[in-house]
């Protein structure tokens, strides 16, 4: 049985989780690539060592060298330093930056075909520069950012109204950050709106937890950023590729004047498949949940500006 190519760069705790969801998911062979010699090797041996006990079919293998990725059906990129406390947002996006340069010259051209995801923080301006660099098509080359926020809302809702996970349906758009948007209005459990079920401050503080709560496991974890649900969302967003599903899923995607809002990567739904972004099916968005959504592409627009400016 041959399964995709997928190659993950970084081989570290975001890199690794979304490799083992990847294989353990029977979703495709996994190729870690990192600069650290021997990490994505060890790691890729680990793992293929839990095959007997979970009975996984792909493989994974570990590569300082990027020949070895040639091919790749799809390419993610979560090579980077996590945001660790006190760390200004402009260092973690000078030094990221760099890395993600270096990353995607080589990445595209050991895998010109490849659709590419870019997981690396600040993602909406790393996804924006990942995609400038890489001459490819703006369908081709987006982010993992609300496929996350989107499932950390889906669990603060369950948490707060008692339902079961399954049946809450949670939607953030916008910047991966602070700016971010939750949309508790088109959040539903069992299919009726969250903003029917709870007081407004308790909606509130919902939302408040969910736009900050990177930040908490960042706060608790003191040595890193989260990487479990990261892992798996970037996972989930490969298997939505690779099935050629057409599943709709919140991806950080080049707007081209969808909500009004033009040049922008930031989160939005997105019809996803063999391609990479077949779609962007707007959705009905009230005047405030569309303010709030302006408001966030002006920040990005901000972040990718400082950058090309400090590039220039
Ligand atoms: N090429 C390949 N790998 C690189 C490069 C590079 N140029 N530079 C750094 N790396 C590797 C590091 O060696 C490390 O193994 O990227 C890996 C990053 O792993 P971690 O430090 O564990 O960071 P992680 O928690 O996985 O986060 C990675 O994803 O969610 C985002 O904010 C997070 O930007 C961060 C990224």
């Amino acid at each position: 049985m041959s399964y995709p190519k997928v190659t993950v760069v970084g081989a570290g705790q975001v890199g690794a989780t979304a490799a083992f969801t990847l294989i353990t998911r029977d979703v495709g062979d996994v190729m870690l690539i990192d600069v650290a010699e021997g990490l994505p090797q060890g790691k890729a041996l680990d793992m293929m060592h839990a095959r007997s006990v979970l009975k996984f079919g792909p493989r994974a293998a570990g590569t300082n060298d990027y020949a070895d990725t040639a091919g790749s059906d799809v390419v993610v990129i979560t090579a980077g330093v996590p945001r660790r406390p006190g760390m200004t947002r402009d260092e973690l996006l000078a030094i990221n930056a760099g890395i993600v340069s270096s990353v995607i010259e080589r990445a595209v051209a050991a895998s010109p075909d490849a659709v590419f995801i870019c997981v690396t923080n600040p993602l909406d301006v790393m996804t924006d520069l990942a995609w400038k660099l890489s001459g490819l098509p703006a369908s081709r080359v987006f982010g993992m950012g609300g496929v996350l926020d989107s499932a950390r809302f889906a669990y603060f809702i369950a948490e707060a109204t008692g339902a079961a996970i399954g049946d809450v349906e949670a939607l953030v758009v916008g910047a991966h950050g602070d700016a971010m948007v939750p949309l508790p209005r088109m959040s539903t459990v069992a299919g009726r709106p969250f903003t029917d079920l709870l007081p407004t401050e308790e909606v509130a503080e919902v939302v408040r937890r969910t736009v900050f709560c990177g930040a908490e496991v960042v706060g608790l974890l003191k040595t890193g950023s989260a990487f479990y649900a990261p892992g798996v969302s970037v996972a989930a967003m490969v298997e939505a590729i690779l099935g050629d599903t057409g599943a709709i899923l919140p991806s950080c995607v080049r707007l081209t004047g969808e909500y009004g809002i033009d040049g922008v990567h930031m989160s939005v739904p997105a019809l996803l498949g063999r391609g990479g972004v077949l779609g962007v099916p707007e959705l009905a968005l009230d005047a405030d949940e569309l303010a709030a959504l302006r408001a966030s592409a002006t920040q990005v627009a901000e972040q990718i500006a400082a950058l090309e400016a400090a590039r220039a």
